[in-house]
């Protein structure tokens, strides 16, 4: 059989999240609200980001949440912007770390830092369109469904362990818009997704056997 690596909630006390976002951050508004019920399980303790200026950096400071910005254009090289990422999340010593629409490719070392520990969600149904546009690409290619991926992030792009999906079908009207009211409608079922995996991961742990993600009931 192959070997499990178990990861245990904390006890006492709720699961320990750091959030990174790049842009509206409704998945992590989506979270903040769910945190707010202590029986959810998990505490949202930092914010991070990639960039200023975005609406998610503004939900999380409204919230009373610290947060940090690295931005890669500030460092010399891409390892130092992953060293200094690495540095801020392990400094909350977060027990799960969820990236909610944070848009740049996590680094060796982060990934390395929190292995089997970092939630990603996509708005697609993986392995179909990995990357930045999955929206766009499951309309050009024509697919029936699509819908988002709650996965584990490994050294791939959008390759890690699948822990829940979601699926959204596509009408006629999305081609016209170009995706824009498809992705909204994947966001939909994104944030409850991500609020229900977040919760069951915080409150009851995981392992992962085999590349296949278990909860326990
Ligand atoms: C989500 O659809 C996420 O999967 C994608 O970007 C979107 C982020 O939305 N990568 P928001 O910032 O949480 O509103």
């Amino acid at each position: 059989m192959a070997s499990a690596e178990v990861f245990s909630p904390r006890t006492p006390g709720p699961a320990r999240v750091v959030v990174l976002v790049s842009g509206s951050g409704t998945n992590l508004q989506a979270l903040i609200d769910a945190a707010a019920d202590p029986g959810y399980g998990a505490e949202i303790l930092a914010v991070g980001a990639d960039r200023d200026g975005i609406t998610g950096l503004e939900r999380a400071e409204r919230a009373g949440l610290p947060v940090f910005v690295h931005r890669v254009k500030d460092f010399p090289a891409r390892d130092a912007w992953d060293r200094e990422l690495t540095d801020a999340v392990a400094g909350y010593r977060p027990d799960l770390v969820v990236t909610a629409g944070f848009m740049k490719i996590l680094g060796p070392e982060f990934i390395a830092a929190f292995a089997g520990r970092i939630v990603n969600t996509h708005p697609a149904l993986l392995p179909a369109f990995p990357g930045a546009h999955g929206v766009t690409d499951a309309l050009a290619y024509g697919v029936k469904v699509t819908g988002c991926t709650v996965h584990l992030v490994d050294a791939g792009v959008d390759t890690g362990p699948i822990i829940a999906q979601g699926v959204v079908e596509i009408t006629d009207a999305d081609h016209a818009d170009g995706g824009d009211a498809l992705h909204e409608r994947i966001k939909t079922v994104e944030r409850e997704l991500l609020v229900e995996v977040v919760g069951r991961l915080a409150r009851e742990g995981h392992r992962i056997e085999d590349r296949k993600v278990r909860i326990p009931a």
